[in-house]
């Protein structure tokens, strides 16, 4: 392997260390500890993760979370009626929905019912129009823990080509985004693209969002490129892996991610900036 190992586990520590350090000084000072709902609809198993992993990450850092779990019935005004309620609770800065919902629920409803300032997904079309305005204020997180990831690799953005796979509203296009705010030619690429491989082998960075395990092949990457995994996949043998074959890329690449310890923490880390972020917006 000749790539370096973006240590997304690692930066993530850093960064809950500093949130922990800012919340000690609110608590210092007498405020209130941020405090975050997460709603979970129904019983999917991989949400249910993720879930636990968030509200573990609010723990470390001394913000309160409360789950508010509800069974796969729920009907759309059940659900509305919740954030409502959580909207208008002056203890709530952060309030999130997680995805996918049951098919009976509009998602697009919900999110749009969600307060901008509570709304610590980035989710929200007021939030996604500020990031396409280039006057971000909650971003969503898998874009910007990647974004800090790609800060601690030192390079300058600026003018790097730049191909996101994959164009999820949670994913792909927020990071498109993200990539052209920091001045990179940016391609998003997806299930219609006619010449994926020829797009890949012109990036600088590849940022691979597709859900298919090693969809990406080491022979793809440019010499030197920064590949950006999102992928989390479980095989039949119950093993963790990306959407790029991580060997592979690794031979070629001068930075990529691991999957697991990558991305995902990130994310996390990003959510509990966020929603620091918001109770800020909420003192103010
Ligand atoms: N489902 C998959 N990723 C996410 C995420 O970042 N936020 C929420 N709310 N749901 C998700």
């Amino acid at each position: 392997m000749t790539a370096q190992l973006l240590d997304g586990k690692s930066i993530a520590a850093d960064i809950r260390q500093q949130i922990k350090t800012r919340v000690d000084a609110l608590l210092a000072a007498g405020q209130r500890a941020p405090g975050l709902a997460v709603v979970l609809v129904g019983e999917n198993p991989a949400s249910q993760v993720y879930v636990r992993n968030k509200r573990k990450a609010c723990a470390e850092v001394g913000f309160r979370s409360e789950l508010h779990e509800l069974p796969a019935s729920t009907t759309q005004d059940e659900l509305l009626a919740l954030i409502d309620r959580l909207n208008a609770d002056a203890t709530i800065d952060g309030i999130l929905v997680q995805l996918p919902l049951p098919e009976q629920i509009d998602e697009a409803l919900v999110t749009e019912r969600i307060l901008p300032t509570k709304d610590v997904d980035g989710f929200h079309p007021y939030n996604v129009g500020r990031l396409v305005l280039r006057m971000p204020l909650l971003r969503p997180c898998t874009p910007k823990g990647v974004m800090t990831m790609l800060a601690r690799t030192g390079q300058s953005l600026a003018g790097l080509d730049a191909v996101v796979i994959g164009q999820s509203n949670i994913v792909g296009r927020p990071m498109a985004l993200e990539l052209l705010a920091a001045r990179c030619t940016v391609t998003i690429c997806h299930s219609r693209t006619k010449d994926l491989a020829e797009q890949v082998r012109g990036a600088d960075i590849v940022v691979a969002a597709v859900g298919r395990p090693g969809f990406v092949p080491g022979e793809w990457i440019k010499v030197g490129a920064t590949v950006i995994d999102v992928g989390i996949n479980r095989t039949e043998a119950g093993k963790l892996v990306g959407d790029v074959d991580f060997a592979g890329c690794a031979e070629r690449a001068a930075w990529i991610t691991p999957v697991p310890g990558g991305v995902g923490p990130m994310t996390i880390a990003s959510l509990l900036e966020n929603t620091l972020q918001a109770a800020e917006l909420h003192a103010a």
